[in-house]
């Protein structure tokens, strides 16, 4: 384990076969289509590149970046800081989320796309703090549901640090010490 870890919350071997579970769940509900997932940067690389290897369906990729955060804390403003390459009318979006904690940011992008006027559009997010939600967001494919922890790994930062752990940790209080927490 990392030293800035107080612990592992989700090892890798749970990881990995919880995203093959999520990929088959995927391939069997489009399948016949090709289904549009679009990555929320840059959380989701490491989880969206397993995904997209468990999958055995047509495919297309896409990528939005959005901010709401600075450190540990949430502004509570998002913007998008990355739009999407190409235009998704008609197309079925799968929308491909590291983490989601008050759901403003899931909110803000689903408004954003339902405009867009996608056949289908829906989230699969790898974690879902559901205790710490602020607005409700329909999430179909949730791979786990964890408590109010910070998290870090497996594509999560804190300070553009830890992404590269290939297990979810929860960083230690001495860690997180810009925000004085
Ligand atoms: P929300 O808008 O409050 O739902 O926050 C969503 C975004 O905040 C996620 O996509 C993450 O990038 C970030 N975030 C929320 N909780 C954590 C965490 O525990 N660790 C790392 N990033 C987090
Ligand atoms: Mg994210």
């Amino acid at each position: 384990m990392h030293r800035d870890l107080q612990e592992v919350l989700i090892p890798e071997d749970k990881l990995q076969a919880r995203v093959a579970e999520l990929a088959a769940e995927i391939s069997r509900d489009y399948k016949g289509r090709c289904v549009t997932l679009i990555g929320v940067l840059k959380g989701c690389v490491l989880f969206l590149s397993d995904l997209l290897q468990n999958m055995n369906i047509e495919t297309n990729v896409d990528f939005m970046m959005l901010s709401s955060y600075s450190g540990a804390q949430s502004t509570g403003v998002v913007r998008t800081i990355l739009d999407l390459k190409q235009n998704i009318e008609g197309k079925d979006v799968l929308i491909v989320e590291d983490i989601v904690d008050s759901g403003l940011t899931m909110g803000y992008m689903m408004k954003n796309l339902a405009t867009r006027q996608p056949r289908s559009l829906e989230i699969c997010t790898l974690l879902d703090k559901t205790v710490c939600r602020k607005t409700s967001v329909p999430i179909k494919y949730p791979g786990f549901v964890i408590p109010d922890k910070f998290v870090v790994g497996y594509g999560l930062d804190y300070n553009e640090l830890y992404r590269n752990l290939p297990y979810i940790g929860v960083l230690k209080r001495s860690a997180l010490k810009e925000e004085g927490k």
